[in-house]
C-alpha cells in the first residue's frame, strides 16, 4: 500500500513556503562587499539592510536529488545600481538550473565563461533555463519584492570566486529608466 503524505506549498502569489521544514539565509549589505560599484554609497548605506532572502525546503542532499528554494529579492538600489543577489557560477559547471518568476519584476542577468551575457526579464510566471556553464544573477528593477522560484542540482554548489571580477555589466537607474551600463575596469 502507498503511504499518504502531504507535499510542501507554495503560496504563488509570494512565494512564501508553508508547513514545512525550511533552510533560511538573509544577505545583507554588508555582506556584499565589493558587489556594488558605488563603493562610496554602498559605504554610507545601512549595512544591516536586507538585500535578499533565500528558503530553501530542507530535502536530501546527495547525486541525484534536486534542491528548491525561493530568492526574495527586495527593491533598492546603492547609487543608482539596483539590488540584485551576489551571483554564481555552479561549483559544478556543467550543471544548470531553473528558475520561475512569482511577483514583481526584474531582470535574470546571465554570463558564460566567454564573457557572453544575456539578460531575460523576469515576472510573474517567467520561465527561465539557466544553461550549465553559465553565471546567474538576479536583479530588481522594480518597486516590490522580486520573488523566483528555482530548482538545481543538490551538487551544483556555488563558485563565487570566479566572478570576482565580476559581471561585465551593470544594471542602473538613469533618467528614470533601466539602463545597462559597461563595467569599466581600473
Ligand atoms: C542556487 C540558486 C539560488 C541562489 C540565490 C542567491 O544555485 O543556489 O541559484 O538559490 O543561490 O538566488 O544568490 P547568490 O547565491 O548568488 O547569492
Ligand atoms: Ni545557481
Amino acid at each position: 500500500k502507498p503511504t499518504f503524505s502531504q507535499p510542501p506549498h507554495v503560496d504563488w502569489l509570494t512565494g512564501a513556503f508553508s508547513r514545512t521544514p525550511l533552510l533560511r539565509k538573509t544577505t545583507r549589505l554588508a555582506d556584499l562587499s565589493g558587489v556594488f560599484a558605488d563603493v562610496s554609497g554602498w559605504r554610507h548605506a545601512d549595512p544591516q539592510q536586507v538585500v535578499y532572502d533565500v528558503e530553501m525546503l530542507d530535502t536530501p542532499s546527495g547525486s541525484g536529488e534536486l534542491f528548491t528554494g525561493v530568492t526574495h529579492l527586495y527593491p533598492g538600489k546603492v547609487g543608482d545600481e539596483y539590488f540584485m543577489t551576489r551571483g554564481h557560477f555552479h561549483a559544478l559547471r556543467e550543471q544548470g538550473e531553473v528558475y520561475f518568476g512569482l511577483r514583481g519584476s526584474g531582470l535574470l542577468l546571465l554570463q558564460d565563461e566567454q564573457g557572453e551575457m544575456r539578460l531575460e526579464p523576469v515576472f510573474a510566471g517567467s520561465v527561465h533555463i539557466i544553461p550549465g556553464f553559465t553565471a546567474h544573477r538576479l536583479i530588481n528593477t522594480g518597486t516590490e519584492i522580486l520573488s523566483a522560484l528555482a530548482v538545481w542540482s543538490s551538487n551544483a554548489g556555488h563558485d563565487y570566486a570566479a566572478l570576482a571580477g565580476g559581471f561585465a555589466w551593470r544594471v542602473v537607474e538613469e533618467d528614470h529608466q533601466v539602463q545597462i551600463r559597461e563595467v569599466q575596469n581600473g
